[in-house]
């Protein structure tokens, strides 16, 4: 029998039946199903729509049903269509008609709302965890591997030494972002749909806060055609999932490339790592490769998500039953991507000495170079110009800048058409200084501002994440 049967003659087509099932997926709502069900039943109760003795014997059955579904021992009947139907006749065959009043002034499409909203919630719960894990293996490197400078890019050329602390740290900052948002779509889907009906608002005088308040909701929706069909919850934790997917593929992305023999910044747990079926040398970072390819599904389940929802009339549609495939995947490849990830930079082999090696090529100190200058009153443009000669002097002499002599030093400052530059250049101690700030250490050190890589202000900012996330 079919639960909507009564208007129909005839059987469901069964090409129709399997296609518009949700079982096959929405049996992940069936905790959350339950516990919409016991605070409904509970408010139909106060509403006198229920005697004390039925919600009793409702409660006690849909705490049964519960019980069976933690322990695995419930199974879903696919003629059903979706979980609350389901769960709507795993009732009564324990506790008979009465089952049949449950629905009372609910309808599946506020029931579906509440129960995606509960799952969401305790979701990102989850996702929050395994965020914080993914951070934690990011300052654990930083702590353990301190000192060690990279080369710091842009346009992927070297640009400027850092400390590689600093560079965990700022993937530590986007993930604390992403905890944000986060919580942020968290506070704004936790209001209770029930009472919405199928539309129109529940034909009862049901108190929708008290049932709200019972589900641990912060208020209920405002509207019912809205309650009903908005999505925008789905599409916020969408967002900040893909958004999240991106930050760790770009990590995955450098520590491709970091644990490239060429660079061999890193080295790739053999526990983090694969062989290849053919080449016996093969050490492949696969993991992280992975994390990047599934950055991209996440993103297409985010613009799916958009695209479904853009032409649907209010109210609900079933369009939406579609919301909760690229939803549940988009979560649980998050979660999965960040504790893989977490692991594997855990056990990252860093080689510092192949790193500072790394840093100090292409002339990275150059432009602290020319703020020395511009700190004995050369102006910025000037000093620009002057180490870029500098650069060109060392690169002809295949030397690094802190190996320049005094003699080239000095006439490159007196050949300048800046006055104070070749001035400068007059004084003897001005070559030992410029090579001083030509080295990697001096170079940082100069960086000393908020959220420079100055060692000491990166100090700072590992400390405070130490204590942020209790690590
Ligand atoms: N399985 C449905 C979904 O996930 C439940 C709501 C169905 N509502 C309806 N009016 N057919 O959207």
């Amino acid at each position: 029998m079919r639960m909507w049967g009564g208007r129909f003659e005839g059987i469901s087509d069964e090409r129709m039946a399997e296609f518009t099932r949700s079982i096959d997926f929405d049996d992940v709502l069936a905790i959350d199903d339950i516990a919409g069900s016991i605070a409904h039943v509970h408010g139909l109760g106060r509403a006198g729509l229920l005697t004390p003795d039925e919600v009793e014997t409702i409660v006690a059955g849909l705490e049964g049903l519960r019980h069976d579904v933690a322990a695995g021992k419930l199974t879903w009947d696919p003629a059903l269509e979706d979980i609350h139907m389901n769960l709507e006749v795993a009732l009564r065959e324990r506790i008979g008609s009465l089952a049949g009043k449950v629905h009372t002034g609910r309808s599946r499409n506020d029931q579906v709302a509440t129960d995606m909203r509960l799952w969401l919630r305790r979701t990102i719960d989850g996702l929050d965890r395994a965020v914080v894990e993914m951070e934690r293996a990011l300052v654990g490197l930083a702590v353990r591997d301190g000192e060690a400078i990279l080369p710091g890019m842009t346009h992927i050329q070297p640009a400027q030494p850092v400390l590689f602390a600093h560079h965990l740290l700022a993937y530590v900052e986007m993930f604390e972002r992403d905890r944000g948002r986060l919580s942020d779509c968290r506070r704004r889907a936790n209001v209770s749909p029930l009472g919405s009906g199928a539309l129109a608002g529940a034909g009862y005088p049901l108190d929708r806060e008290a049932t709200a308040a019972e589900l641990g909701f912060d208020g209920v929706t405002a509207n019912s055609l809205d309650g009903v069909s908005d999505r925008d919850f789905v599409v916020e934790a969408m967002a900040a999932i893909a958004l999240s997917m991106v930050h760790l593929s770009r990590l995955a992305e450098e520590i491709t490339w970091w644990s490239n023999p060429r660079f061999g910044f890193v080295r790739v747990s053999d526990s983090f790592s694969t062989g290849s079926s053919m080449m016996p040398n093969k050490k492949n970072p696969d993991p992280a490769e992975l994390v990047r390819g599934k950055s991209a599904r996440v993103i297409g389940e985010l613009t799916g998500m958009l695209t479904l929802l853009k032409g649907l009339p209010l109210a609900y549609q079933k369009d939406m039953q579609d919301d909760k495939p690229p939803l549940f995947d988009a979560a649980a490849t998050l979660e999965a991507s960040l504790l893989v990830m977490a692991g594997m930079v855990a056990t990252l082999a860093v080689n510092r000495e192949r790193m500072r090696a790394a840093a100090g090529e292409g002339f990275t100190t150059a432009t602290a170079v020319a703020d020395a200058l511009v700190r004995r009153g050369v102006a910025f443009r000037a000093a620009h110009h002057i180490v870029g000669a500098l650069v060109a002097e060392a690169e002809r002499a295949g030397v690094a800048l802190d190996a320049l002599d005094d003699a080239t030093i000095a006439a490159t400052l007196a050949g300048s058409d800046d006055a104070v530059a070749a001035a400068v250049g007059a004084d003897a101690a001005v070559a030992a200084a410029l090579r001083e700030a030509a080295a990697l250490e001096g170079a940082m050190a100069a960086c000393d501002v908020t959220g420079g890589t100055a060692p000491r202000r990166v100090a700072a900012a590992l400390a405070a994440a130490r204590t942020r996330l209790g690590v």
